[in-house]
């Protein structure tokens, strides 16, 4: 099984958007058995409460299932399950390597799958209101993401 973590500060906004939709990405392309997907917050503001009333519109709107997601809090053993832990803004990159340590091959920035570099952070719309944003930036990142480990592990 390979493991994918999404990380973000309150774990209700941006990490648990990529999680559903990576998952559904995953499914589409009948690899639920090989690649399995989490999420969790550098904070812990939010621990235990579902994701924030405009990341539940958002995926409704594009019919993409987000029941049961819960927020939680990133730890050390996260990078010990996990084989990607992905980073949504710089600061949640600097807060998780103070956890492991500056080079941790596991960690890698969300910003990193996207085509149009001018982004240098995932937009945190809890802040800009924006989720039409952030989505479109998580749904080209979890495409990208899902064909990079079809290549790195060759799945099909
Ligand atoms: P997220 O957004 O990191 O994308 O889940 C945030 C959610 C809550 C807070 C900050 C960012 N907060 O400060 O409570």
């Amino acid at each position: 099984m390979i493991k994918v973590l999404f990380v973000c500060l309150g774990n209700i906004c941006r990490s648990p958007m990529a999680e559903a939709v990576f998952r559904h990405e995953v499914e589409k392309a009948g690899l639920t058995e090989q690649i399995e997907a989490d999420s969790a917050g550098t904070g812990d503001y939010h621990i235990g409460k579902p994701p924030h009333h405009g990341t539940q519109q958002k995926l409704t709107e594009v019919g993409i299932p987000y029941k049961g997601l819960l927020a939680r809090q990133v730890t050390i053993q996260d990078f010990d399950e996990f084989d990607y832990v992905i980073g949504m803004d710089n600061s949640n990159i600097r807060n998780l390597r103070q956890l492991v340590g500056s080079d941790h091959p596991k960690l890698m920035r969300f910003v990193d799958l996207l085509a149009d570099s001018s982004y240098q952070e995932v937009p945190d719309p809890y802040f800009t209101g924006d989720f039409e944003e952030t989505y479109q930036l998580v749904k080209e990142g979890c495409e990208n993401l899902l064909l990079l480990i079809q290549k790195d592990r060759l799945l099909s």
